[in-house]
């Protein structure tokens, strides 16, 4: 066999589904799958980037970055949730026939083969643990000005990462490089409270899907409460005048709300990661991922139409809209609690999100494309206890010093190139094993997986040059790494049983 070939070497579906005693624990049925999903969903999107999407991007001089939705926010919404049920039924198809952790990963792996299993491993890191960064830096700022409403004030220098200092077109903020304390010439601009919640997530999920199953109901009670709070409250305070003009940057606007806001629908398929620890995966996962992305839809639609009616769009364009909407309106108790819903509603984003990378990267040393050390799950707790805290790591570190607007974007463009790869990989499946047992079957297969690719490359085109580079940086980092490491060390090539070994030799 070439190289090029062996790159591309298939892991049979069969090998896919582990059997036996020691796998993680089956703890979790649809009902839970659907509070995973909407704990992941509903988040940092629908409570700060909806601004973004809505009222565009400025620079310090008031030049348009990016165009915004205005109230035509809601077509964004719509064109997003498309992109994503497509991709979504794709997800349940796979996620039903192959129940295993490691989402689109294991799919590709047994679709398209190895190297692309590799890079959409990589992508999803951009999905995951950096989309995690995003929510950290949002959840930071919610934090920062509940604490300021307080009367605590945290020194900027010590709630700003430096790279948003870097990027910023706000001279004050840009200035910070310089106003900053130095150490050994370095200025000194770190997010710790971003740092600080990572942290604390980390340590919740070492304890246990259990645990933070039901860590993640109460959060995601608390942050549907403030969703209708606002939605009550802002509703008997809209001014039908703020609706016009209804789409202010026309299609081109709404096309670059569409790409911005598809942050806020990421995370159901989050929930795919976990068909490993899922009862009855067959009929679970599909009711999960796509009961989840329904009822998240229908509340953003809500949400969408009673912000933009409150205020103009154009006012929307700061880290906390719907709390700003609700100052502006003069009901500042009203904001006060929806920012606390913000933090738990973040917090329950990070929790998904914190549990669903580690499951990856657990997949892939399993497959010996990452270091077996990274295989090792608990012998009490049953969780991927070395993966979990390497995620914690990497997201606490970047979270001190990175920048919201990078990371969403780079978020959106990962997750959508991942989605790509997904509605590829069940329409090439079906050619390629068409007998196998589908206990989810996605209906007119070629349209909705052709329609998924070309909605979610629509919505890739819909952001920014910049993005686009780091998006290919990162991948070229990524082949680097299999070629060094995976490429030598993949246990389907070199034909050996690890993925297939008693489940018992990974303490
Ligand atoms: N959809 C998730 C959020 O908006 C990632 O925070």
């Amino acid at each position: 066999m070439g190289v090029v070939a062996r790159c591309f070497s298939r892991k049979p579906i069969s090998a896919l589904v582990p059997e036996g005693e020691g796998v993680l624990r089956r703890a979790l049925g649809a009902g839970d799958l659907i509070m995973l999903s909407i704990g992941a969903v509903v988040g940092a999107g629908i409570f700060s980037s909806i601004g973004t999407a809505a009222a565009g991007e400025m620079d310090a001089a008031g030049h348009i970055v990016r165009s915004g939705a205005g109230p035509a926010i809601v077509f964004a919404f719509l064109l997003s949730a498309f992109g994503c049920a497509l991709a979504g039924l794709c997800y349940a198809e796979l996620a039903a026939m192959i129940p295993q952790a490691g989402s689109a990963y294991a799919y590709s792996y047994a679709t398209l083969g190895e190297v692309v299993a590799w890079i959409i491993g990589w992508d999803l890191i951009l999905e995951y643990a950096v989309g995690n960064v995003a929510v950290a830096i949002s959840w930071a700022g919610y934090f920062t000005s509940l604490l300021g409403g307080l009367g605590i004030h945290i020194p900027e220098w010590l709630t700003t990462g430096y790279r948003t200092a870097l990027l910023s077109h706000d001279p004050a903020l840009h200035g910070m490089l310089t106003t900053a304390p130095h150490i050994l010439g370095i200025p000194i601009l770190v997010n710790v409270p971003a740092f600080g919640i990572v942290g604390l997530i980390t340590w919740l999920l070492l304890l246990g899907v259990r645990e933070s199953a039901r860590t993640n109901n109460v959060l995601v009670a608390v942050k549907l409460v403030a969703l209708t709070l606002f939605v009550i409250v802002g509703a008997m305070h809209i001014h039908p005048a703020n609706y016009h003009p209804f789409a202010p940057n026309g299609l081109a606007g709404i096309h670059h709300g569409a790409a911005i806001i598809f942050f806020a629908y990421i995370g159901f398929d989050a929930i795919s990661t976990a068909a490993e620890e899922t009862r009855n995966p067959q009929r679970n996962m599909p009711r999960g991922i796509l009961g989840g992305l329904a009822l998240c839809t229908v509340i953003y639609i809500i949400i969408g139409i009673v912000l933009t009616g409150m205020v103009p769009s154009s006012s929307l364009a700061v880290a906390d809209p719907l709390s700003r909407a609700l100052q502006i309106a003069g009901l500042g108790g009203t904001a006060g609690l929806v920012s606390l819903g913000a933090l738990f509603a973040l917090s329950a984003v990070l929790l998904v999100f914190q549990y669903g990378q580690p499951r990856i990267f657990f997949a892939m040393a399993r497959d010996g494309l990452l270091p077996r050390w990274a295989e090792r799950v608990h012998p009490r707790y049953k969780t991927p206890w070395a993966t979990t805290i390497a995620t914690g790591i990497f997201v606490a570190l970047w979270s001190l010093i990175g920048d919201a607007g990078e990371t969403f974007d780079l978020t959106n463009i990962g997750t959508l190139f991942a989605f790509v790869l997904v509605c590829a990989g069940v329409l090439v499946l079906r050619y390629k094993d068409p007998g196998r047992v589908r206990p989810f079957r996605v209906k007119f297969v070629w349209l909705v997986s052709l329609l998924g690719i070309a909605v979610c490359v629509l919505l890739m085109a819909g952001l920014p040059g910049v993005t686009w580079i780091r998006f290919v940086v990162w991948l070229v980092l990524g082949l680097l790494i299999y070629v060094l490491y995976g490429y030598r060390h993949s246990v389907v090539r070199r034909g050996a049983g690890r993925a297939s070994e008693a489940p018992a030799t990974r303490g």
